[in-house]
């Protein structure tokens, strides 16, 4: 629960028997050195300063219902200090107007065509009954995806389903439930999407994912366009244009496009509109071979969003009417009617409408680098830092202070050093422990990679709007540990 100690003020004390008495004054939190150490322990591509005011909170980086009143941040406008006292710590926190106005940027941006929100980013059934009502459709890549979407009615003709190495039950249960789009990702689901065809008298509606070669400008582990990986048919050795020669040849399949995703956290569009002249190519080629017109392309996810100062905001106008252009172009020129664009959003509505409250713990003073601030979270609620080396914007947000900066950084309770939050960041150097963090930006792939490591319970995911707090999730406890255990 959230407190503030007192004890907490004397953190940068030594203990005594420590010798060098000069350095036992040096605490790196009170009287850390400005200037070139920091450069030193800071990485290169981050500015070796901190921000003027540790108080702030970037419009582009929070969601967009955050504020401070009387110091402390509010969302939905709900004090995080309530919402902690209410809900325990961590928490993670959805401002659920960010999240349905996101929705809303993209339905209008696309409004010629289909936007699915794709649910590994973070799904619930709250998160799915927020995307029926704003009238997108969604993305699943899993049976227990589509049972979460299905258990609170989702219209399954607006689900499409990925992945690739989908079980035939998965794949049974999508053609037994009509769900609108099934994107074939090897020459075996096909086979096995006919076989399961025939099984139930249906005809789904079947795309192919085509891996166009793009070189996207993101984490190895969030690319997925080049040829060198497990997603989809590659273009470049055929293998996409076998796949549609493989579908269209059974009767019992209804080969209705082509589907891309590049990768994931893309800031830079230019990888988008390759890929879209790519498919749009491939759908001209497969008209020339086979004379049938296929009426769709999906351009994926994979959009961008800032996660700290100075990283670039995408418009979602502009990539939409960028991405139209492009297809319309290259389907114009070949006479082809132009193709429907699906997008497939995932980081981009959910990623800011999310922030993680975590009480501050232990705070540790490594003389002449750094401070660790412990939080009572970490790598089992978001593991992205960890993972591919995530960066994150966090804030004091229990209160405000005036109180110069100490380089920090954000870590974990668990048995791992590589257990970060948050690798480099500035926090005042009053932090005490009980204070509260917030860090912006969990939105997205931090509930929904979140694990049990440390038996840790995963915390309880809240909504919050106009001051109103419901739990959407709630936090594990023991007994869900212990569960299906001899
Ligand atoms: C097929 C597909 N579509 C959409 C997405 C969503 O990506 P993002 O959350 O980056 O928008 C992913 C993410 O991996 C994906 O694999």
């Amino acid at each position: 629960m959230y407190f503030r100690s007192i004890v907490s003020r004397q953190v940068g004390t030594r203990p005594t028997g420590i010798t060098g008495s000069d350095s036992l004054d040096r605490v790196s939190r009170f009287a850390h050195p400005a200037g070139d150490r920091h450069a030193e322990v800071l990485p290169e591509e981050r500015p070796p300063h901190a921000p003027a005011d540790l108080n702030t909170l970037d419009p582009t980086i929070w969601p967009r219902t955050s504020n401070r009143v009387g110091g402390s941040v509010t969302i939905g406008g709900a004090d995080v200090r309530d919402l902690v006292r209410e809900h325990g710590s961590p928490l993670y926190v959805v401002d659920e107007e960010d999240f349905r106005s996101r929705c809303r940027d993209y339905r209008e941006a696309f409004a010629d065509g289909e936007v699915h929100y794709a649910g590994k980013a973070f799904l619930c059934r709250e998160v799915a009954r927020w995307i029926m009502q704003e009238g997108l459709g969604l993305d699943v890549c899993s049976a227990g995806e589509l049972a979460v979407a299905l258990s609170v009615g989702f219209p399954p003709e607006r689900i499409t389903l990925h992945g690739n190495n989908k079980s035939l039950a998965e794949l049974e249960r999508a053609v037994e439930t009509g769900v609108g789009h099934i994107v074939a990702d090897s020459f075996e689901e096909i086979a096995r999407l006919g076989f399961l065809a025939d099984k139930h008298g249906r005809r789904p509606q079947v795309m192919i994912r085509v891996t166009v070669g793009v070189e996207a400008h993101t984490h190895e582990f969030i690319a997925t366009a080049h040829d060198d990986q497990k997603f989809g048919f590659s273009l470049s050795s055929g293998a996409a244009a076998e796949a549609a020669r493989r579908i269209l040849a059974l009767p019992q399949l209804e080969l209705v496009g082509l589907h891309s995703h590049i990768g994931s956290q893309i800031t830079d569009t230019a990888g988008f509109e390759v890929a879209a002249r790519r498919l749009a190519t491939l759908l001209v080629q497969i008209k020339e071979e086979h004379g049938v017109v296929l009426p769709e392309l999906d351009l994926g996810g994979g959009y961008g969003i800032p996660y700290v100062e100075g990283d670039t905001a995408l418009d979602v106008k502009e990539i939409a009417d960028g991405l139209r252009g492009i297809v319309a172009n290259v389907a114009r020129s070949a006479g082809l009617p132009v193709p429907k664009l699906t997008v497939e959003p995932g980081r981009a509505i959910a990623g800011l409408a999310g922030v993680t409250l975590y009480e501050v713990g232990t705070i540790k003073d490594v003389e002449g680098l750094r401070t660790y601030v412990s939080i009572d979270g970490g790598m089992s609620d978001n593991i992205r830092t960890a993972l591919y080396g995530a960066e994150y914007t966090a804030r004091l947000a229990s209160r405000e202070s005036s109180s110069g900066p100490m380089l920090s950084r954000l870590v974990g309770k668990h048995c791992e050093s590589g257990d970060m939050v948050v690798r480099d960041l500035w926090l005042p150097q009053d932090l005490a422990t009980g204070d509260l963090i917030a860090v912006a930006g969990t939105g997205a792939y931090c509930r929904s990679l979140a694990n049990n490591y440390n038996y840790l319970p995963k915390p309880a995911v809240v909504a919050v709007k106009d001051g109103v707090s419901r739990v959407i999730v709630r936090r594990e406890t023991e007994d869900d540990l212990l569960r299906g255990q001899l």
